[in-house]
C-alpha cells in the first residue's frame, strides 16, 4: 500500500502531476500562495483539518454504519438507513433461458436492453442495448411525462428490432426487469412504492405510488405487450449480475451520480421480515446508504450544498461522497477563496457563482493533469468558470479537489467496511475470513483513479493488510442491466 493511506488525511500529502500521491516538501504553514501575495492557506488548512479522515474517524463511520444497518433491520424508521427488503431471495442460478428485456433508469442516464440467455452452457448469448438521456425538464415534470418518455424509448427499441420480437407464444407477454435507482419500499419482487426522489429529481406525484403500476400504464399507452417481473434497485441488479459469474460476490456498491450499497443478508437476521421466510434463508437488502449521516466529518460547504438542494437534510452521505455533489462542494470552496482571499486575483470570476458549473468530471480531469504548469487545470478553470489562473493558484485548486475527493473515497471505503463488519459479526469468519467480493459500479468509481485508490486505502487501513487481501473490490461495469434481465428470468411467471 502506498504511504498515501497512512498520511491521506494529513496536511503533507499532495497529488502529483502523475496522479500518484507524493509527499509535499514542508512549506511554512501560513505561506502566502494566492495571487498578488494573498494568503489562501488558512482556508485550505482549515479545510484539510475538517475533512481529515484518519483511522479513528474511519472506524467511527464504519461502526456507525454497522449499527444503523442493525437498527434499520429491526423496523422501518428505527435508524438512518431504510434497509429495504428487496424480496430478491434467490439469485440467478445460471440455468435461465430465453429473451428478457431490461429497463435501467439510473438517473439522467437511461438504458434499454434485450438479453438472450442460453442456460448454463450458453450464459449471456447476446445483448442488445440502447442508451437515452432523460431530458432535464422531465426531472421536474409530472409522473406521466417521465414514464411516457421511458415507455416510448422502450417502444422505439422494440420497433427497431423489427420482426425479431414476433415469436412470442400466444397468451404470453415479454418479461422485463425494471432497474429503478431510487428508494422504493418494495411490497414484492415486482411492485414497490417510491419513498422519495434523490439525485436532483423532483417529479411530481410519484412519491407514494407504485412505480411498476406507473410503468405498466405507460407501456399500455404505448401498446407494448410487456410485464414487469422484477423491480430492482441498481445495486441489487449489479449484485445479481456480478454473482452470476462469481459466487463470492456478497455486496454491491454504486458510486456514480448517486450512491448506494446492497448485500446478502441472512433472513433470520432481519427481524422486520414478517411472515414466510424465504426458502433460501437469505435476502438481498438494499441499504440506501446515501441516507446515512453518522459521524461524518462535514464542513460549512457541505451544509450549504445540502440546504440549497431539493432535499435538504436528506441523503447526507450521498452529498458527501457521490458524483453529483463533489464538483459543487469544490466550486463553493473556490468561490469562498476567490471572495475572501483573492484566489484568481482582484475580481471573482463571474461564472464561479453558478451552482453546479464545475462538474465532478472536471475535478477528475484536473487531478489527471501531469503537465509541469498544470495546463489542463488552467484550461478547465477558464472554460468552466472564466477564471484566469497562475500556477500557484492552479496548485491550490488541485489540492482542494484532492481534499474533497480523498475524504469522499475514504468515507466510501469506511462504509464498505461497515457493511462487511455487520455481516461478519453475524457469521463469524464467513465474510472476512474468506474471499469476499464487493462488486462496484458507477461513473465516479469507473473514471476516477484517485477515488478508487482512496477507497482501497481506507479498507486496508481499517481491516489490516492480511484481512483486506480477502476482500476483492471489483469493478463490474454495467452489470445492472444484465442483472435486471437475469432477475426478470429468475422471477419469470412462465417457468419453474
Ligand atoms: C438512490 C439509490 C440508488 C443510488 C445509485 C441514490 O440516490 O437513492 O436508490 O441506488 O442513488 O444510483
Amino acid at each position: 500500500m502506498s504511504s498515501a493511506g497512512v498520511t491521506a488525511g494529513g496536511p503533507l500529502s499532495l497529488v502529483s502531476r502523475r496522479g500518484t500521491i507524493r509527499r509535499r516538501r514542508a512549506a511554512p504553514p501560513m505561506a502566502a500562495i494566492g495571487a498578488g501575495g494573498v494568503a489562501t492557506s488558512p482556508i485550505l488548512t482549515h479545510l484539510r483539518e475538517r475533512c481529515a479522515t484518519p483511522l479513528p474517524v474511519l472506524r467511527r463511520v464504519a461502526d456507525a454504519m454497522a449499527a444503523e444497518m442493525r437498527a434499520g433491520l429491526v423496523s422501518d424508521g428505527a435508524g438512518d438507513l431504510p434497509m429495504i427488503l428487496s424480496y430478491v431471495d434467490s439469485l440467478p442460478s445460471g440455468d435461465e433461458k430465453g429473451a428478457f428485456y431490461a429497463l435501467d433508469l439510473g438517473g439522467t442516464n437511461f438504458r434499454v436492453l434485450k438479453v438472450q440467455l442460453g442456460g448454463r452452457d450458453g450464459r449471456v448469448v447476446e445483448t442488445e442495448l440502447q442508451y437515452a438521456q432523460i431530458p432535464q425538464e422531465l426531472m421536474f415534470g409530472t409522473t406521466e411525462e417521465l414514464f411516457d418518455f421511458i415507455a416510448s424509448e422502450l417502444a422505439r427499441f422494440v420497433s427497431k428490432e423489427g420482426g425479431r420480437s414476433l415469436h412470442l407464444p400466444q397468451g404470453k407477454k415479454w418479461e422485463l426487469g425494471f432497474t429503478f435507482s431510487f428508494p422504493v419500499k418494495q411490497t414484492s419482487v415486482d411492485s414497490g412504492i417510491l419513498i422519495k426522489w434523490t439525485k436532483g429529481f423532483s417529479v411530481s406525484g410519484t412519491a407514494g405510488r407504485d412505480v411498476v403500476a406507473c410503468l405498466n400504464e405507460a407501456m399500455e399507452r404505448q401498446g407494448l405487450d410487456m410485464r414487469v417481473s422484477a423491480l430492482v434497485n441498481d445495486t441489487v441488479a449489479t449484485l445479481a449480475g456480478a454473482h452470476y459469474y462469481d459466487e463470492d460476490v456478497m455486496v454491491a456498491v454504486i458510486l456514480g451520480t448517486g450512491t448506494n450499497a446492497c448485500y446478502i443478508e441472512r433472513a433470520d437476521a432481519i427481524p422486520k421480515l414478517q411472515g414466510l421466510k424465504p426458502r433460501s434463508g437469505k435476502m438481498i437488502i438494499n441499504t440506501e446508504w446515501g441516507a446515512f449521516s453518522g459521524g461524518l466529518p462535514l464542513t460549512e460547504f457541505d451544509k450549504d450544498v445540502d440546504s440549497a438542494s431539493v432535499n435538504p437534510g436528506e441523503q447526507i452521505f450521498e452529498k458527501t461522497i457521490s458524483g453529483m455533489y463533489l464538483g459543487e462542494i469544490v466550486r463553493r470552496i473556490l468561490l469562498k477563496m476567490a471572495k475572501d482571499n483573492a484566489l484568481f486575483g482582484d475580481s471573482v470570476p463571474q461564472k464561479l457563482s453558478t451552482p453546479f458549473i464545475l462538474g465532478t468530471p472536471c475535478l477528475c480531469a484536473m487531478q489527471q493533469d501531469d503537465t509541469d504548469d498544470l495546463t489542463a487545470v488552467g484550461a478547465i478553470l477558464s472554460d468552466t468558470t472564466g477564471a484566469q489562473s497562475s500556477l500557484k493558484e492552479r496548485e491550490v485548486v488541485v489540492e482542494v479537489c484532492d481534499t474533497i475527493v480523498r475524504r469522499a473515497g475514504r468515507l466510501a471505503g469506511a462504509g464498505i467496511v461497515g457493511i462487511l463488519q455487520k455481516m461478519e459479526e453475524d457469521s463469524h469468519g464467513l465474510v472476512l475470513g474468506r474471499r469476499t467480493v464487493v462488486a462496484m459500479d458507477g461513473g465516479l468509481y469507473e473514471h476516477y483513479p484517485q477515488y478508487r485508490r482512496y477507497i482501497q486505502d481506507a479498507v486496508t487501513e481499517l481491516l489490516g493488510q492480511k484481512t483486506s487481501e480477502n476482500i476483492v473490490i471489483d469493478h463490474n461495469k454495467d452489470g445492472s442491466g444484465i442483472g435486471a434481465a437475469l432477475l426478470a428470468a429468475a422471477n419469470s411467471k412462465y417457468v419453474g
